[in-house]
């Protein structure tokens, strides 16, 4: 008998080690060194931070699933050919560095936006295509986002940004006017811009040379 529960003891005992094995395997790959290649990533100096009112908008686009829809990561030419589409080059971990949680996404649905203020930086452009997605692109499938304006009868108050919609969706008599929340929206999209130079890894050890030791 006492045999029997000895071998039962040792099987737990080498459940639970094995279990310890494999999850500071599974740390050491997937956290910390993953931490150690890019804990020294700095900011490019051409990336500027984030604006109060353009964390707004981010706050704003994760809260109305932009990410659920659109990447923020084009990726290297031999993987797909997201530089023809206009997208810009793969990004590198320092085009990151102020996205806190990054957004990269993971479905496609819609084109990569790492660089959308680059390509459109139009406001005027966005604010009517997050209003009615179709009136600038033909059977888009992109959900309108009526709620984030105010439709009215007659004039727009002063102060007040009114959309400006192509003829074929503007009704008479009525103004279509932006709430600060999409506002907000347009200046975080305007602002994705990584169209500057990655630093990469010779730049980098350059600049490593480079500094007093
Ligand atoms: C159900 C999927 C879906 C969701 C959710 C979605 N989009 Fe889109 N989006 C698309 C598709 C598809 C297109 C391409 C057609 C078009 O231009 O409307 C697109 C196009 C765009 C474009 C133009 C891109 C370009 O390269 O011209 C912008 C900007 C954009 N979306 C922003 C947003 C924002 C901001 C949100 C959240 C408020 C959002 N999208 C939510 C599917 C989506």
């Amino acid at each position: 008998m006492s045999m029997g529960v000895g071998k039962y003891e040792m099987d737990e005992l080498r459940l639970v080690v094995g279990t310890m094995v494999i999850l500071s395997v599974a740390t050491a790959l997937l956290v910390v060194m993953p931490y150690l290649l890019l804990k020294d990533t700095k900011p490019p100096a051409k990336l500027a931070p984030y604006t109060d009112t353009q964390l707004i908008g981010r706050q704003s686009y994760i809260a109305n699933g932009c990410v659920y829809c659109h990447s923020q990561q084009p990726r290297d030419i031999a993987q797909a050919p997201d530089a023809l589409r206009g997208w810009g080059r793969a990004s590198v971990a320092a085009d990151y560095a102020y996205d806190t949680p990054h957004l990269l996404g993971t479905m496609r649905t819609g084109p990569d936006l790492l660089n959308i203020g680059a390509r459109q930086p139009s406001r005027d452009w966005h604010l009517g295509h997050l209003y009615a997605p179709r009136a600038y692109t033909p059977g888009s499938i992109m959900p309108p986002y009526p709620y984030l304006f105010e439709v009215r009868e007659g004039e727009a108050r002063a102060g007040e940004v009114v959309v400006n919609l192509p003829p074929s969706h503007a009704k008479p008599g009525q103004v279509v006017v932006a709430k600060p929340e999409v506002l907000a929206l347009v200046d975080y999209l305007i602002a994705l811009d990584r169209t500057y130079p990655a630093l990469t890894a010779e730049d980098d050890l350059a600049v490593d040379r480079k500094a007093p030791r």
